[in-house]
């Protein structure tokens, strides 16, 4: 298992919550904005994005888990009337990102974690082989 953060802080946490679990984690500080991570192709059986809104890492998610893999992703999202942002999709957005996708969960709403109190999306899905996505053709939402 790989995880990654931007900040050490975080990180450190996750190294130290692995431990007291007994789980292993190779846990890298890493600026995903500045591609210093990159999501191998067709290399994960899940790729999981979580309370962490990065528009550009949808596709490299999805070409990133092996056939059969799973890509989920967890994002806040604009309450009524508001406009999008960097850091919220607007209802509706983030199936758009996985339309091409077969999906197994999609959730709108009250987050399921307290820490969120703003709504959130989530969707598990199952990117479709490669050939079949870059037929269908995306319309993405800001
Ligand atoms: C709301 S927290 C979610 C943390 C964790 N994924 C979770 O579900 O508990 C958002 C995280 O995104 C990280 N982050 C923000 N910008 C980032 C970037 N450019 N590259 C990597 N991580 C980033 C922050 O350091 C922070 O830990």
């Amino acid at each position: 298992m790989t995880a990654v953060d931007g900040a050490a802080s975080a990180i450190e946490i996750l190294r130290q919550r692995a431990s007291e679990l007994g789980v292993t984690v190779d846990a890298r500080v890493a600026d995903l904005e500045k591609d210093e991570f990159e999501i191998e192709e067709s290399c994960w059986d899940l790729v999981a994005m979580c309370f962490y809104l990065q528009r550009s890492l949808f596709e490299r998610a999805k070409r990133g888990v092996q056939p059969g893999g799973l890509v989920l992703a967890i994002v806040h999202i604009v309450e009524k009337g508001e406009e999008p942002t960097e850091h919220r999709l607007i209802p509706g957005g983030l199936k758009q990102y996985f339309s091409d996708c077969e999906v197994l969960h999609y959730h709108e709403g009250k987050s399921r974690d307290a820490a969120h109190k703003r709504p959130v999306a989530e969707i598990v899905a199952r990117p479709a082989a490669r050939e079949e996505r870059r037929r269908s053709s995306l319309k993405l939402p800001r």
